[in-house]
């Protein structure tokens, strides 16, 4: 079996982890602080703020930026559960923006026939290690006085002419087991401001700015020491991380030229991809559909994942619930039936990526 995606500790992180456990302190202390200062540098932010996941991260996030009920956040329907999650915990309404092709993030375009006099923020989502079209995205929220919350949990280090994911808006990131960076669950929350970080840092932990002095009424947001050391080697080789994964999203693009009915992915000028996931189209040109040829991988012992099956407004959940708008999103709905995630991280060899290559000929050609 080639799976989907791997986890692959080492030496390193056991010593670690032995080290805090011997401490005796396995709470939030000076680990997380050296994650948040190391990931803050690498990855282009005055501030990192760790929280206990990537839910909470976009939780947090908005609670700072004082989103009051009835206000309008316009973000993507094709996005993992939580960004919306987040928005209704958050007090907020949901609008949806529909996508583009290349890239499966908000369309610019059409996030700007979103917004209403109730819209206080555009939330655009990095998907599969690629960012947004930030350009255009900025400059709506400048010009109708909007905030920005990335929601970058798959898009560590992805950048866009040369700046960092989350170094925008408010950046918020996932460091669930299968992300590119993984420490079992763990957030954390970019921002340049002083202000925002500093209310941030109080918030997650009850509201207490100094000891028993409370500020505001907080949650207990929390990482632990235990979690932030098994980053810290991860940090010190993602760049070859990202190499690696770049390699095999070109060998896997190269050896599925031209197979009919399958849409590669692609980076676009200007962006730096991370290839988080390596995500086809299978198109109606295709011999079979794409679950069929999710069920034909699958049969071939190859990891294969839709991420994600249904438009979060499709969902019976969100269908009735008056704070998520429908809108209509003729790309997204087209995608969304479209698309498949072959593997692409690290632990691939060149025998397994042959392997995927010829099986997807196999299964699509004719
Ligand atoms: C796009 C997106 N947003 C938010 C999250 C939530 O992160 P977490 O699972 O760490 O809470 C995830 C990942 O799971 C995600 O993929």
């Amino acid at each position: 079996m080639i799976p989907i995606t791997t986890v692959a500790f080492g030496p390193e992180e056991e010593q670690l982890v032995l080290d805090v456990l011997r401490s005796g302190a396995v709470a939030q202390g000076p680990k997380v602080k050296e994650f948040e200062d190391r990931f803050a540098e690498m990855f282009g932010a005055k501030h990192a703020v760790a929280v206990n996941n990537g839910t909470t991260a976009l939780i947090a996030s908005l609670e700072v930026l004082d989103l009051q009920p009835g206000d309008e956040v316009i973000t993507t329907p094709f996005t993992f559960v939580a960004t919306i999650n987040a928005i209704l915990q958050a007090g907020a309404m949901v609008r949806f923006a529909d996508i583009g092709y290349d890239d499966f993030n908000i369309d610019p375009s059409s996030v700007a026939a979103q917004i209403t006099d109730r819209t206080r923020v555009i939330a655009p989502v990095h998907l599969y290690g690629q960012m947004a079209d930030m350009d255009p995205i900025m400059a709506l929220a400048q010009a109708n006085d909007l905030l920005v919350l990335e929601d970058s949990a798959q898009s560590h280090g992805a950048s866009y002419k040369g700046k960092f994911a989350g170094t925008f808006g408010i950046g918020t990131f996932s460091f669930y087991a299968t992300k590119n960076i993984t420490t079992g669950e763990g957030g954390m929350i970019t921002t340049d401001s002083d202000e925002l970080a500093d209310k941030l840092r109080t918030l997650r932990n009850q509201g207490m700015k100094a000891r028993y002095v409370y500020e505001m009424a907080g949650n207990n947001y929390r990482l632990t020491d235990l979690q932030a050391v098994l980053a810290l080697p991860q940090l010190s080789r993602y760049s070859e991380t990202v190499s690696r994964r770049q390699e095999n999203a070109a060998k896997l693009s190269a050896g599925l030229a031209g197979v009919r009915g399958l849409v590669t992915p692609v980076q676009l000028e200007g962006r730096k991809h991370v290839w988080h996931q390596y995500t086809v189209r299978i198109t109606d040109d295709a011999r079979i559909s794409r679950d069929e040829f999710v069920a034909r991988l699958g049969e071939a012992g190859i990891g294969c994942g839709v991420y994600y099956p249904k438009l979060i407004q499709d969902y019976d959940a969100y269908r009735n619930d008056p704070r998520v708008l429908r809108s209509d999103v003729p790309v997204a709905s087209e995608v969304v039936r479209q698309v498949a995630s072959i593997p692409v991280h690290t632990a691939l060899t060149d025998d397994d990526i042959a392997t995927i290559v010829d099986t997807i000929n196999n299964v699509l050609g004719a």
